[in-house]
This record gives C-alpha cells, structure tokens and sequence, in this order.
C-alpha cells in the first residue's frame, strides 16, 4: 500500500527536522485545505503548501475542503499539486472542474463525505484520476475510522474493473497499523496523519503501512 503523508497534525514550526525522514519515505504528500465554510476548521493555503515544496520533492495530493474549489484551482497547481481532489458535495459544477484541473496537466480526484455513496458519483467515475474516500467527517485529524468506508473502496475497485477505468483509490481518516488492513487490499495509496506525525519515529510508522497489504 503507498502512503499519502497527511501534514496536518504535523508541528508546522518544526516540520523539516521532524519529518524529514519521513517526507524521504512517503509516496504522497496529503495537503489539507479548509476555508472554515464546508468544513468547521481553518488549515493552509498556498502560499504555506508553496513553501514545503522547499523540503521535499513528494508529490502533492492536495485535498480541498472547500466550499467554492473552482476558484482556487490555479493557486493550488502554482504551489506545487500533483493531484487536486474536491469534494462532489462542493458548490462547484463537478464537471467544469475536473476540465479546469485538467487543463493544468495534473491529476483530478473527486471525494465524497462519509454520508455520500458511491452511486452519487458514478457519472464521473469515468473522468477522474482519483477518488478520495473519507473515513472521518472532514474537518481534523486524530479522529477514528469509520468503518462503512470499507465497502465504499470495495465499490470503488469493482466499478474500475467492470468499466476498465483508470482512477486510484485513495482513502482519508484514522488510518494507521489496525485499520489499514481492512482497506489495503482496495485501495492503491491511503492517507495517514496523525499516526505517522505524531510517533516519535515517523518513518517507522510509514514502513509499517508501507508493509500491509
Ligand atoms: C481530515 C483530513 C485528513 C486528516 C487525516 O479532514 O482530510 O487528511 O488529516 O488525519 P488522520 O490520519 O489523523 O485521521
Ligand atoms: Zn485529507
């Protein structure tokens, strides 16, 4: 299973000397993007994701929690993102957005909230570069896996195979040593936050996902 870091528990002040082995291990850095409107807390913006692309040469899964995500998409492709993921319950035109993030040559991802069933995006399965599954409410890290994702992700990789598409499978919230084994099988990379960040051995903890499959 690949690992997307999440940051966002990270001690932001401290981040090179504390992350850097884990930042060398990481397949994916997670960035956590919230505007305090569809989520009930305020993280980064870019100017803040630009600046850690001083530290690492990861690629950026940039996750925006954001009620208005058409608006900020070229800012997020300045600063650095490899992938852009938006939620489907966003005030956006899903479809223009996804062509918005395309025409930048980077990765699209659409997430759904963890009241949100596969079968509201179906339609756009077909268009994206990823799906981020959240296995919390979006809003803060160190919350507990909800287990209802599991079957989303099962969904999700029998679609892909059915209708031969192409997006990664990627999953968000409490993943760690005891519940990424109930996804890996499912999913191509998962998000890990707190359980990496706040180990005293972070990278340890990437190479114990690293290892469940
Ligand atoms: C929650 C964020 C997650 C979170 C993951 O809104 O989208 O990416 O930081 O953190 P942990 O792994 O602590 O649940
Ligand atoms: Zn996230």
């Amino acid at each position: 299973m690949k690992v997307s870091l999440s940051i966002l528990t990270a001690d932001f002040a401290n981040m090179e000397s504390s992350l850097k082995e884990a930042l060398s291990s990481t397949d994916y850095v997670h960035m956590d993007i919230m505007d305090g409107e569809f989520v009930p807390n305020i993280s980064i913006g870019p100017a803040f994701v630009k600046s850690i692309r001083k530290i690492t040469d990861k690629p950026f899964d940039t996750h925006l929690m954001i009620m208005h995500p058409q608006n900020y998409i070229k800012q997020f492709v300045d600063a650095g993102s490899q992938y852009i993921t938006f939620h489907v319950e966003a005030d956006c035109d899903v479809l223009k957005t996804i062509d918005l993030i395309h025409s930048y040559n980077i990765g699209a991802g659409i997430s759904i909230k963890p009241k949100t069933k596969v079968e509201e995006i179906k339609e756009y399965l077909p268009y994206v570069d990823m799906v981020l599954v959240m296995s919390v409410e979006p809003g803060f890290g160190g919350q507990s896996f909800m287990m209802d994702s599991i079957e989303k992700v099962e969904e999700l990789c029998k679609l892909r195979k059915e209708n031969h598409y192409s997006y990664l499978i990627n999953i968000d919230g409490g993943i760690k040593d005891t519940t990424a084994p109930y996804i890996a099988k499912y999913v191509d990379l998962a998000v890990s936050g707190s359980y990496v960040c706040n180990a005293d051995n972070p990278k340890e903890r990437i190479d114990i996902l690293h290892a469940i499959k």
